[in-house]
């Protein structure tokens, strides 16, 4: 199996061969760097420019040739449209040349299929029902996955995505986006206690983090503008003051979910889940607990294709393929 990852600004090609991952390559892009954000026409072209070495790195890598594919997945959506057109037609090209079905893959339920990626045979994947808490920069939701394909969204943001939070803040701070892992970095050296910011008071499972982003701008300005000066001062410490109060957040809600669905296990995805204080926060809620905790590596948290080939894998297993004239979606939930 093939996957293909192409819904936002990370082109990605990996293989399966009878559920296990053999190659995973992942070409990131720069050129939105210098725009503060992803830029979606740049991304489209980039994609464009970087599909066909990334595939032809990933079968390589896994030591197999075009005609060895039983299958083709692909991401369709949630996304950005001429992202996903880019993967979309590549698989659909692919697969009439090479006589093999496309498998489509929801982007939401690849993240949280991401934990039954196994390098191994004696890897451990999570055993039905668990939570998952999906936190990336486009998606905060906690998920109670029943089945591979049966998966319940039972709590979400009403606004921001807890990634977009790092990103906005850090993004006022000066720093590079996206901000997130450089607000982990600065977190470490910082004092987390010195600066209190708003936390919302949202009933149920939902989430919101924009009157965070409110509430962190307001103690960086100086009357109408941003003080560079105290930023530069009290860079660690806003970052550490920041961070704890997006885990706090994140935490209050997990832990009330836990309480509601009775789960044993728990797992996290998404960008915000390579977050190392994220990690250990839900690490050690879990040891409280006594319930089991699966914390991805790294290179699975971000967009990856591991995850669409093992989603996909999972579908062809149930005979579940694509027709040709199924089109992209930017938007979709679980
Ligand atoms: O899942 P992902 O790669 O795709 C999108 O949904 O776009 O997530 C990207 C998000 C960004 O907001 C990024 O800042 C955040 O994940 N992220 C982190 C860290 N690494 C990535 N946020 C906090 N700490 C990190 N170490």
């Amino acid at each position: 199996m093939l996957g293909i990852e192409s819904s936002c600004d990370d082109t990605s090609a990996a293989v399966v061969v009878d559920g296990i991952l053999r190659s995973n390559i992942i070409a990131s892009q720069s050129v939105h760097e210098e725009y503060g954000g992803v830029v979606p026409e740049l991304a489209s072209r980039a994609h464009q420019q970087n599909i066909v070495p990334v595939v032809d790195a990933a079968l390589r890598h896994a030591g197999v040739t075009p005609a060895d594919l039983s299958a083709i997945a692909f991401t369709r959506g949630p996304g950005l449209l001429g992202s996903l057109l880019v993967g979309t037609s590549f698989a659909k090209g692919l697969s009439l040349a090479l006589r093999v079905p496309i498998v489509d893959v929801n982007h939401l339920h690849g993240h949280v299929l991401a934990h039954f990626i196994r390098q191994n045979e004696a890897d451990p994947v999570p055993e039905f029902p668990f939570l998952c808490m999906l936190v990336s920069g486009g998606n905060s939701q906690l998920i109670l996955v029943r089945d591979c394909f049966d998966m319940e969204v039972i709590g979400r943001t009403i606004d921001d995505a807890a990634g977009e939070a790092f990103d906005k803040c850090a993004k006022v701070m000066g720093l590079p986006y996206p901000g997130g892992p450089h607000i982990d970095r600065l977190a470490a050296e910082g004092d987390a206690t010195r600066f209190d910011f708003a936390k919302p008071r949202i009933p149920g499972l939902d989430y919101s983090f924009s009157g965070l982003k409110t509430s962190f701008l307001y103690t960086l300005r100086d009357e109408t503008k941003v003080n560079p000066d105290f930023v530069r001062e009290n860079m660690p410490d806003l970052a550490a003051s920041l961070q704890r109060t997006i885990i706090e957040i994140l935490m209050g809600k997990l832990s009330r979910a836990v309480k509601e669905t009775g789960v044993t296990t728990v797992a996290i995805g998404g960008g915000v889940s390579a977050n190392s204080g994220v990690r250990k926060a839900v690490a050690d809620f879990c040891a409280d607990k006594g319930i089991t905790a699966f914390i991805p590596p790294r290179a699975f948290t971000t967009d990856n294709a591991a995850m669409v080939a093992t989603a996909g894998y999972f579908k062809y297993l149930k005979g579940e393929f694509c027709p040709y004239n199924a089109v992209p979606y930017a938007r979709v939930t679980i």
